[in-house]
Order: structure tokens, then sequence, then C-alpha cells
């Protein structure tokens, strides 16, 4: 038996005191800067800086858990592996060891003793795989070779193209690599001598990824200058199989959470293959939503983006706890657990819970309004065209079931469900027909391709795309031109970066004038003009505060931080316009920017603006 956070603290504790890393927290759910993505979807993510080559101040051995979120998986939910929100346990090798350590030290993790501080798994139940080789990229010998010499025969030794052992943007550019992934034998009885990794009864629970090409814009891949190590560890897959548990959701992390579901059900009987699926899709959910709620940048269920991905979750948990019989409102309660036995490793969720709850509830009861509200529209069209029944789902306007969603927020499977049972729909041509019209409809109108293509890690900031470059210093230019305008209390609530364009979202109340607009533009413009030099200092949470430095949100106590300055002086308001915890990277000096405009300022959703503007 191996509890989550057993396993949290060995890993942590294998990497700091065995291995000189430095543990740093977990980052935000949602990117700072970064436009490829919706979410955060793996531990190198918040790091992309650092992987191509700004410093870190926790130096160039880093361990952490990451929590992440992939959205692209949310149909597959459900199944016994996929899980909305994950946690990643990750180590990090900027520009220090590579292959030949790296793999030491996963092998010396995975096979050590628990009393050695290791997962004592024996090397019989693993199996590994590498890189093939492609015309951008050799065969990574190296890697089968120092494997080899740990142990592992080539029986237990699969080489794999691009699609399995590579980690990188897809079609896009950045820093990547070939990756070598750790296989443990789930199945019953012995594992097969030979490693087949067609075989579901492996299971892939460690990745380690080297770094060493950079994918340009003409699509070639360039020996990188700084070659890193990224890794990442499932810790409910690795949670799941350690304990013998065919999923995640046998695991002690769900337990509380299902046991709640049922009670709320009333049930307490075989479950159908349907009904344990919901029973899943509705935890996994809940637990996503939470922790989203917590997040140290907050997020609400909105229209757009992230807060679009939020309100579904939240919508399709209450939709299966429907159907599993649930009445009333249930998901502040099952929130309610997420927070108590999470709360300990992931503070935010205690600090914001108050917040998670409220917002939950809010959602909950919009979502009923939304449903009672479209079943009237429903039920009345039906009525409408009780005299055209002959004609069948033609009878509908062609668009019909789409504009029920994108009119009304009534889900599909919703006016499914009701016009087959008042006889509308009579077989699953009927049905193909409505759920085709459906998709068509929704992928020209949904712009969530983002959160559809964000499986694997892609571009954003990591490009050092001058123009992204830049964009990212005058988005503190901009931040403190607000904050001198409109005032201090001024916050960050988000920030998105293309190479056209900056998007910054801060909480306000009301429409900046067009006065207000100007100023800000006149502040950042007379900044850039007064060729501020760009530079940073390391020091932790407390000095940045006590410099009166912004951006303290998520950061810890204690922790060392990289802080950027424009000016000359050493503090926030003396002779330093801007002061800002953050990665970067940044311009050396405010004169490259050129000019700032401020394209569009809107509302995004209650107290908060957004600004969008470009740089000629
Ligand atoms: N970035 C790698 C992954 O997520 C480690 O699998």
């Amino acid at each position: 038996m191996i509890t989550a956070n057993e396993l949290r603290n060995l890993f942590i504790d294998f990497f700091t005191k065995k291995h000189e890393h430095a543990k740093i927290s977990g980052a935000s759910l949602i990117p700072e800067n970064d436009p490829t993505v919706l979410f955060t979807t793996a531990g190198m993510h918040p790091l992309v800086p650092f992987l191509m080559g700004e410093r870190h101040p926790g130096g160039k051995r880093l361990v952490n858990v990451q929590k992440c979120v992939r959205t692209g998986d949310i149909e597959e939910v459900g199944d016994n592996t996929h899980l909305t929100f994950f946690e990643m346990l990750g180590n990090w090798s900027l520009g220090d060891y590579f292959k030949e350590e790296a793999i030491k030290m996963s092998f010396e993790f995975l096979t050590s003793s628990r009393a050695d501080g290791g997962l004592g798994i024996d090397l019989k139940d693993l199996a590994v795989t590498c890189f093939t080789g492609d015309e951008n990229a050799p065969r990574d010998d190296e890697s089968a070779g120092i494997w080899r010499s740990l142990g592992v025969s080539d029986d237990r030794l699969a080489f794999l193209g691009k699609a399995d052992n590579w980690w990188g943007p897809a079609g896009q550019t950045g820093p990547c690599g070939p990756d070598t992934e750790i296989f443990y034998w789930t199945g019953d009885g012995e594992a097969p001598t030979v490693f087949d990794p067609e075989d579901a009864r492996w299971v892939e629970i460690w990745n380690n990824v080297f770094m060493q090409y950079f994918k340009n814009d003409k699509g070639e891949f360039l020996p990188l200058e700084q070659t890193n190590v990224d890794t990442g560890m499932g810790l409910e897959r690795v949670l799941a199989v350690l304990n013998g548990k065919k999923s995640a959701f046998e695991t002690e992390l769900f337990e509380e959470l299902i046991e709640e579901v049922r009670m709320l059900g009333r049930y307490d009987k075989e479950l159908s293959d349907e009904e344990r699926e919901a029973e899943r899709i509705i935890v996994d959910h809940v637990r996503a939503a939470t922790f989203m709620l917590g997040d140290p940048v907050p997020l609400s269920p909105s229209n757009n983006d992230q807060g679009y991905v939020l309100r579904r979750l939240i919508r399709r948990a209450i939709r299966y706890g429907r159907e599993l019989g649930i009445e009333g409102f249930f998901m502040r309660k099952l929130a309610g657990i997420v927070v108590k036995n999470y709360g300990e490793f992931y503070g935010e969720l205690l600090e914001n819970q108050e917040r998670i709850f409220e917002e939950m509830a809010n959602e909950e009861t919009r979502f009923g309004q939304t449903l009672d509200r479209g079943m009237g529209v429903l039920k009345k069209e039906m009525e409408r065209l009780s005299g055209e029944k002959s004609k069948g789902i033609m009878a509908f306007a062609d668009d019909f079931v789409f504009d029920m969603f994108a009119t009304y927020g009534f889900p599909l499977e919703m006016t499914l469900e009701e016009m087959k049972k008042k006889g509308w729909i009579s077989n699953d041509k009927d049905l193909n027909v409505l759920t085709n019209n459906f998709n068509q409809n929704f992928e020209k109108h949904q712009a969530l391709s983002r959160a559809g293509a964000d499986k694997k890690f892609s571009g954003g900031l990591a490009d050092h795309h001058e123009e992204t470059v830049k964009l990212h210093t005058a988005t503190h230019l901009l931040h403190q031109a607000l904050k001198d305008v409109l005032g201090d209390e001024i916050n960050q609530k988000g920030s998105n970066i293309t190479q056209e364009r900056l998007r910054f979202d801060f909480n306000f109340e009301r429409a900046m004038t067009a006065e207000e607009k100007a100023q800000v533009e006149e502040i950042v413009n007379s900044q850039i003009k007064a060729a501020l030099p760009v530079s940073y200092e390391e020091m932790t949470v407390e000095e940045a505060q006590a410099k009166n430095a912004i951006g303290l949100f998520g950061a810890k106590y204690g922790e060392v931080v990289k802080v950027y300055k424009m000016g000359e002086g050493a503090m926030r308001g003396e002779n330093v316009f801007s002061m800002e915890i953050c990665g970067g990277p940044h311009v050396a000096n405010t004169l490259e920017l050129g000019t700032f405009k401020i394209a569009k300022e809107e509302s995004v959703g209650s107290g908060v603006r957004r600004i969008k503007a470009v740089l000629k």
C-alpha cells in the first residue's frame, strides 16, 4: 500500500535529498502569457522560459508536483485511465545532467526499496521504449544503451516513432526532443518475457524527455544550446498500479467522493457500465472544477476560453448526477470533500474555499434555470409542430438542436432524450442526423480548438519570438500604467500573448473612459521613450514584497523568485517604473518596444475587464 501523500513525499525527498534538486512549488493551472493552451497541461509548461535558457532562481536541478488539466480528453473521461485533472511529478535538469544521469535516477527511484527511499518495483515488472529515429533526429541508441547497462533486456526495450517517443510542439515551434517511457506490468501473473507496447496491461508510468532540439518556424530541428531533462510521472496512475487497482478511480483519491455520490443517489446496487461511467465522470469533473475555482488565478464559469471549459465540466457533472437520480443541489457538497482531502497539500483550496463553494452553487443554480427554460422552449416547439408529427425530425428547423444549445444552453443529450421520449426520434438514423448537424455547427461556432489541441506542449512564449518578448515587456508597463491611472488595487487576472497582440485581464468594475485609455497609452509610451533598462534580481517573496513588487499571487512565502524591474532604482515607485515577479523573458531596454496602442477594452464577466493592445 502506498498513499498519495507518501508518493509525493517519496518523489520529492528522493530528488532533493539524494540528488540535490531544489523543490519548487507548482504553478497555477492557468498558463501565464501563453496563448497556445488554455490550461497547464504538463509540468514543463510553466518552466518553458527556463528550458529556453532563462535562469531559474532554484538552480539547474528542480523537482515539483504540478497540477495539470487536459481537456482534450474530456470525452474519454470515465474510462480507466483518462482524467481531466491530474498531478504530475517531475524532476528537471536545466542544462545540467542529461540522459545518463536522468535514466539512472529514474531507475534508482523505481527499483530501490521503500526503506531506501524508492518505490521498490521489481525490474521484471518494467519495460521501456526509446525513440526509433527519423529524418529529423537519429535513433536514440544512447538511452537504450544506458537502460541495457542497468539490466533491462532487449526483449523489454522497444523503439517507437515520433507519435510515441517524442515530446514537443505539434506543428509549432519550441523546444523538443526524444523521450524514453517506462512501463509497468499490471496484468495477472508474471509479466511476459517480451514486451509488447500495444498490450494495455503494460501501463506507462513515467516519461523522461530529453530536450535537445528547437523546432523553428521552417520546421527545422536545430540543436538546442542548453539541453534539458523534463520528466513526468502521473501521480494518479502510479498510485493505482502500485496498489494493484485497475484505475485511478479505485484509489483513495476518489473513494470518499464516490461514496458520497452513492449516498446522494441513494443507491446501493450492482451498477451498469453506464452508471459506473456516470459516477466517474461526476467525481472527475468535480475534482477538476474545484481546482479551477480554487486556483490562485481566479476563474469563473463563463462562455469563453477557460471559463467555458469550467462551465462545461460543472454542468456535465450535474447532468450525470441527474441521470443517477441525484436530486437537488449536490456539487458544493462534493467540492467540500475535494477541499478537505487536498487542502493540506494544496493550500490554495483552503484559502479560496468560500469562493469555490459560492461559484459552484451559483453555477448549479444558473444551470437549473437554464434547464427549466430550455425544457419549456423544447416542449412548446414540440407542441407547435404536433400536426406534423408524421414528418419526424424533418418537421424541425434545420439547426434546431444546435439552437437549443447555442441560444438556450440546453445540452444536446437532453434535447435528444426528450425528443426520443416524445416519439419524434424513432431510430439511430434520426439520432445520427441530429448529432452530425450539431457537431458541424458546433465546430463552426466554437473556438475551442485550443482546448482540444493542448494534449501536447506547444509554442507560446517558448517561441522567444522577438514580438512575443516585446509584448511581454509591454504587458508589465501596461500593468503599472493601469495602477497609476485607475488605482493601485488594479491587479492582473490573466495574460495572454500572441505574436500580434497582448491581452491583459484585470479587476475593474466599469468600462474605462476614452480619457483613461489615452492616459494609459501616454504613460506606457513615455516609459518606452524613457529608454528604461530592463533587468532582474533574485530574492525571496518577502524581499520582493518589501520592494513593493507586484505579481505576488501564487508565490509561496520563503521561496526565491525572479523580480524584473524597469528603471535604475531599488524599489517600485522609486526610480523604478515597473517591478514584477516574473520568469521572463523580456527585452533589454524599453526603447525596443516602439509605440504602444490599446486596440480594445471590454468586459469579460463580473468585475473583470480585458485590454487588447499592440506595438507598432
Ligand atoms: N512533458 C512530459 C510529459 O508530460 C514529461 O509526459
